[in-house]
Parts: C-alpha cells; structure tokens; sequence
C-alpha cells in the first residue's frame, strides 16, 4: 500500500519537528537553562564571556544601571532608590528627573517609623510591598534598606536608618529583606559600614575598636547577611583603617566574605571609589557614581574610565592582574542576574496601587509613638471637641520630596492638617495657623511637591495670630519638627543643634501658655530638645510617614487607632548626653573621627553614666495599659549548649484594644571586660483586646550572653550569673529573673 504523498509530508514534518525540539533542549546553552543549579549556569555564562564584556559588567553605564551581555541575552542590572519608595526616573547621565509620567510612586514611611512599629511582620510586609513596586519598575535592584546605628542626633541620615540599638535594627532588616527579595529583586543593604553622620561623609576615617565594630557597627549587617541572605551590599564613603569602605579589605573580604560567607554583589556608593588597585582586590564587585572622581565634576559620560573600568582592563590586558580576581566578580554579578532578572518564575509586581498605599497607612500607624498624655487629652473626645486649631508648617507641609536620594515623585501625599480634615469634616471645625515658617522649598532633582508655602509675615506676626486663635478652641494641636532639607534630616549635611529650628519653641511656649490644652506632635527622624516639655501636656513622636501621613496621624489623634510604636532611639535633654558629644568624639578633625564612646551607644551610655533620658530608647505609650505577670524560666542553670525560655503574661487592663511592645534584657553583673549595664536581645509586639492576657515567650541562646573577645576575636559567653530583665522600655524594667550559665 502506498502513502499519499501529502501524508508523508505531514509526517516528515513532525518527524523534524520533534527532532528539532528535542535537540533545541538538548542544546540549550546551560546558563539559559532555568532549571539547571545557579552555579553551573553562571560557570557556563563565564566561559562564553569576553574579557571587555565582564569589565563592562563590573560597573555603571549610566546614573543607575550597568551593562548585561547583549551578545548573550543577559540582561542589563537596574538599581534604584531606595529605601521608602521607589525612586523617579532620572536621565541617563543626569541626576534630573527624565519627566515620565508613569512612575510616581507608593511612598511608604521612613525607616526610623518602621523601626519604632518594633514589628516583624510589618517589615516583611513594607519589604514585599516596596519590592513588589521595583519589580513592576522593571528594577532588579532596590538600593536600601540603611542599618547604620544612630550615634548621634545630628546624623543628617537617621531618618533612613533603624535606630540605635543593633538588635532591634537586625532583627527588624532581616524580614524587610526577604520581602523584598521575595520579588526577585535584590535588597541592597547599605552604607556598609561606619557611614554614621554625614559631616565629611567621603574622606572620614572612623577609629573605633574591634569590640565597638563587632558589638554595635555590624550585627545588623551580619543578619542581613547571614539570616536575611541579602543578595546586595553597598559599601559607604567613609573610610576604617585609612581605607575607603568600598574597597576595604577589612570589611570586605576579611569580615563579609570570609567571616560571614557573603555570595552576593558588593556595590559601591555613587562616587565612593577612589582607587583602582583597592578596588580590584578588595572585595568591591560593581561600580557607581557620577563621572570619574564620583559625586563633583568631571568627563560627561566617561563611565569607561571608572576604576573599574578602563583601568582595570589594562592591568589585565597586560597579565598585571589574573583574570581570575575578575571572573570572581563577575560570578557574584552573574549571580545577582540569575537570582533577579533571570528567575523566570519571579512575580511580576505591582506598582501605585490602594493596596500598597493601605499598608504604607498601616505602618505609619504602628509606627507613632506617644510620648506624653497627662491631661488625657488624646484620644480627642469627639463628644466635647467642637473647636480644634492646627498649628505649624508641618502640617502641611508634604514631605515625600526632599532629604536626598531617598526624595520621591508619590502618586499623592496627604500631609497631617488634610489628613485631620478628612477625618473630622463633620464632626468638628478645624482651623489652621501657619505659625512659623521652616523650608519653603518643595523640589528635588526636577521633581516639585507643587505647593507654594511662600510667607511674608515676620516671626511675631505668626505667633500672634496662633496664639489668638488658639484663645477660642478647645484643643490645639501643633505640628513641627523638622523637615527634609539640608541641614536637617537631609543627606549631605548633619543638623547645627538638637533644638528645634526656626523660632518653633518660642511658639509652642507662647500657645501653651493661651491654651493649656496643646498637643505637640513632633515629626522628624531624630530626636529633638524639649525645653518647653514641663508646660506641655501631650506630645506625640511622628515620623516621615509617606503617602498616608496625615490620615495615619489622625487615625491616632483621633483613637481610630491606638498607639503602639516605641522609640528606636534615646531622645536626651541635651546634646552633651550622648556619648559621642559629652567626649567631643563628633564629628571629628581632619577627616578622623574617633569611637570614644566605644560600645556605649544609645542608652547603654545613658545606663553607663545613668542619665536620665528625656524619653528612653524603647519607650511609648498607649490608650490603654498593660499588667506584666507571671515571670518564669524554664530553667535557671544553663549549659552553653541550653537555650533558655522566659515567658510571662500581658494583660491589658484598660478599656481600649491595643499593643504593648514587650522587651528583654540582659544583665550580666560580673564579666571580665566591663559590660554595658543592658542590652535588648528580645521584643515582641502582643495585641490585646481590652481585658485579654496573653502569654509572650522568649527563647534566647548562648549569643544572648555573649559579648565580643577583640583579644580572642571571638563572642565569649562567661559562665556565671546572669539576669533576664522584661521592660516596657529601656528605663522601666518591670521584673527580672536569675539564671546561671555553666
Ligand atoms: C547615597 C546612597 C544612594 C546613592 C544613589 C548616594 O549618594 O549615599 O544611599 O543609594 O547615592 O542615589
């Protein structure tokens, strides 16, 4: 029997269709193959590579992006900030904003609010939501979030950090890191390391001992790094040991790499390169910044000659360098690709959306702290409040743009006094003084918050015509604080003062003395000087809260919501109560600043040279309150080996819902190297219905013990007595329990 001639060709052609396709997969090149080990692909992407292609991977073709291998299908890696939101696009070469007009963003609330939220689960959710508005950009890498420890008040950058306490800044990054990399978007932690004020930010050199850098500087890196697996690392613009950080070999390759097996890219900061040789050995992968020589002047476009660069090329064109130290960097770049913008089953993102505003709310609101509430003054009683008077620029003032690379194009921002006239339109009249006037200037790089706070009245004026109003209501609440530009939470520059600028305590003196019913609401990333506290009733800690600001704050001022945030860091009376000022260790001379403080940070100095904190690190209020009961271990002697569990009841003895951020200390009264008198190595947020108790649990191990050996190099825990102290904050410790350590 014969077979038509047009069944044979059918035939033939799947014949050949199934050959090809079989031989397509069986030639597919590896590195392109999803389903093979990352390594493998990346040894495979290696071996197909040119020499001037791994260079051009190995820094910036543009202001936040560097080159992929066109000639093999990999793609270029795109940067962005960072760590609130995600940042506009800006010209290839320029910092100005290229004018789209589809990338206003979801700002989500400073780091110093998550922080004080001392929630886990609420940094995992703000890191999935920011991630999920870089991967919808179509960036792979989000360049945040900041873990540098605030040492002093004056830190221009504080407001991006979290706060003074390693701890609470390590356990806090490490669910924010995930989140976002649930993305497949890669966190870029940073300023790797000691980048703590920004005075002299690209040549100071920090002296600080090993225990210092060990015990306070990095553990928040470390759980980045070893828990968080943070697939990114920027290095910061000062330098340690007369080294710039993004090339050191301290840091780097002794400590990142070899101590805590970092696989990931290093980045340099914009501009923190300085030196070829440095950055070719020392542990520095990819390259950033502005023309040559960094942030100033230079060749437009020179990108080819960056350290890493042209130079780079050279020393291996002629054998001066193996092309191993390269092809080293080039497999944690080619990593980061196929961890990123590799991964085919990555999500795709979302950006701008109500969902991500919803929870950029939800943070601020955890987020607030009340500082002070004698007169029961807040929640506002709605039943008695017919008249309020808003006071202060900050309430109106949008903030989302400003304060440096972390300044934002948002899709909206609702500042304090609209947010407090959506909530309370019908209920109560709400009128605005101005007060005093801050920082007019609402741009940044291009972008404009488009509002006009031009005021020609002088000072006097102002405060008259507050104090006027605020005779005839029956609450006024004052919103200040400091604002987003230089000199005050800003980058660049660090504050002149701890007090509050522009004339702001002589009104708030002036308004309480014509309306004892004031609220004081602070906004700022930083702590401020309180001269007037004694005259004030009720003050209120808020922060940078983003694109939700002002309906989060009246969700609070109102008792929509209670407050449930504490402080991520020590608020004193006066500058010289911070370790870093009363030894004149800030902000150094001739680009060298020394640690003297050394581990006695935050309130471990204030515990060391027991002063009395304006507001404690770890303190915050609530409308309801909490009874601590029923301390008990499981144990009181320890092996090294044990770990250890403390739990206790919480009950919450007031009439409304609300959340106590429970804490936990350790006491070590005998030790061979003098310890600080506490430090945090628990928390846990509890949310309690009024009337409700729970029990809260804490298991700690050996590292909670332990502090660091700079003779030995290593974490020691002595045997011998040691306290576990539970507290509401850091200076109210409300029960303690002994234990022995074998
Ligand atoms: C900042 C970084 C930022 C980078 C890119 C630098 O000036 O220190 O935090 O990510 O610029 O904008």
């Amino acid at each position: 029997m014969s077979i038509p001639i047009k069944y044979l060709t059918v035939i033939t052609v799947f014949i050949f269709c199934c050959y090809s396709s079989l031989y397509a997969q069986s030639t597919k090149p590896i590195y392109l193959d999803a389903n093979k080990p990352i390594e493998e692909r990346i040894e495979d992407a290696l071996s197909r590579m040119t020499v001037e292609e791994k260079i051009a991977m190995c820094h910036a073709q543009s202001k936040f992006s560097s080159p992929g291998v066109p000639r093999l299908g990999i793609p270029e890696n795109w940067m962005t900030d960072g760590p609130h939101g995600i940042r506009t696009e800006v010209l290839w070469d320029e910092w100005k904003q290229a004018g789209w007009t589809n990338d206003s963003c979801i700002a989500f609330p400073a780091l110093t609010c998550l922080a004080a939220s001392w929630n886990k689960e609420i940094a995992a959710l703000y890191g999935k939501s920011v991630g999920e508005e870089a991967r919808y950009r179509k960036k792979n890498v989000l360049l945040g979030p900041g873990v540098n420890i605030y040492r002093t008040p004056l830190n221009g950058r504080n407001f991006e950090y979290m706060g003074e306490d390693p701890y609470l800044a390590g356990q806090m990054v490490v669910p924010y890191v995930k989140g976002v990399q649930s993305n497949g978007v890669a966190a870029c932690v940073k300023h790797y390391a000691l980048n703590n004020q920004e005075t002299s930010r690209m040549e100071i050199n920090v002296k600080v001992s090993d225990r210092a850098l060990y015990e306070i500087y990095l553990p928040a890196y470390k759980a980045a790094v070893t828990e968080g697996n943070a697939w990114a690392i920027m290095g910061a613009y000062g330098k340690y040991r007369q080294q710039h950080a993004c090339h050191n070999q301290y840091l780097l390759q002794d400590i990142l790499r070899d101590e805590w097996h970092f696989d990931g890219v290093v980045i340099s900061d914009w501009g923190g390169v300085h030196n070829t040789e440095q950055a070719i050995y020392n542990g520095l992968d990819m390259e950033f910044g502005t023309w040559t020589n960094g942030m100033t002047g230079g060749k437009s476009s020179a990108y080819n000659d960056y350290y890493l660069a042209r130079p780079f090329y050279e020393k291996i064109k002629n054998g001066e360098v193996e092309e191993e130290v390269l092809n080293e960097k080039v497999r944690n770049i080619l990593r980061l690709v196929f961890r990123t913008n590799m991964d085919t089953d990555r999500p795709w993102g979302s950006f701008g959306t109500p969902e991500h505003a919803a929870i950029s709310r939800k943070i601020a609101e955890e987020g607030i702290v009340l500082l002070k509430n004698e007169k029961d003054l807040l929640p506002i009683d709605l039943d008695k409040t017919k008249k309020i008077l808003v006071v202060g620029e900050n309430a109106i003032k949008m903030m989302c743009v400003g304060g440096g690379s972390s300044s934002l194009k948002v899709k909206y921002e609702v500042p304090p006094f609209e947010g407090l006239k959506n909530r309370l339109e019908n209920e109560v009249e709400v009128s605005y003084a101005r007060g005093y006037v801050g920082h007019v200037d609402g741009n940044f790089d291009g972008v404009s918050s488009s509002q006009d706070l031009a005021e020609d009245r002088s000072e006097k004026e102002l405060i008259d015509e507050a104090c006027t109003m605020a005779g005839s209501v029956d609450i006024v609440i004052f919103i200040g604080g400091l604002n987003k530009s230089r000199g005050q939470d800003c980058e660049g520059a660090d504050r002149k003062s701890l007090d509050l600028p522009y004339a702001q305590n002589r009104l708030i003196e002036a308004l309480a003395k014509v309306n004892s019913n004031l609220v004081v609401v602070n906004i700022s990333g930083n702590a401020v000087s309180m001269p007037w506290l004694d005259e004030v009733p009720t003050v209120m800690q808020s922060w940078y809260n983003g694109t939700e600001a002002g309906n989060a704050l009246a969700a609070i001022l109102t008792g929509d919501v209670n407050p449930s945030g504490k402080l991520p860091f020590t608020f004193n009376n006066n500058l010289n109560d911070y370790g870093a000022h009363f030894l004149n260790a800030y902000p150094g001379n001739d680009n060298e600043v020394e640690y003297k403080e050394d581990i006695y940070v935050g309130y471990r100095w204030n515990d060391k040279e027991n002063i009395k904190p304006l507001f404690a690190f770890g303190y915050g209020l609530s409308y309801t309150t909490f009874e601590y009961s029923n301390l008990m271990a499981n144990k009181t002697n320890l092996s090294k080996e044990d770990s250890l569990t403390i739990s206790l009841d919480i009950t919450n003895s007031g009439k409304v819902d609300g959340a106590e951020i429970v804490q936990l200390y350790i006491h070590d009264p005998e030790s061979n190297l003098p310890r600080p008198e506490k430090e945090l190595k628990g928390f846990e947020k509890v949310f309690l219905k009024s009337g409700e108790t729970k029990t809260v649990q804490f298991t700690i191990d050996n590292a909670a013990q332990s502090y660091f050996d700079p003779e030995k190099h290593e974490w020691i825990a002595e045997p011998g007595r040691f306290e576990a102290w539970i507290g509401a904050a850091s200076d109210d410790v409300r029960a303690k329990i002994k234990f022995d350590l074998d």
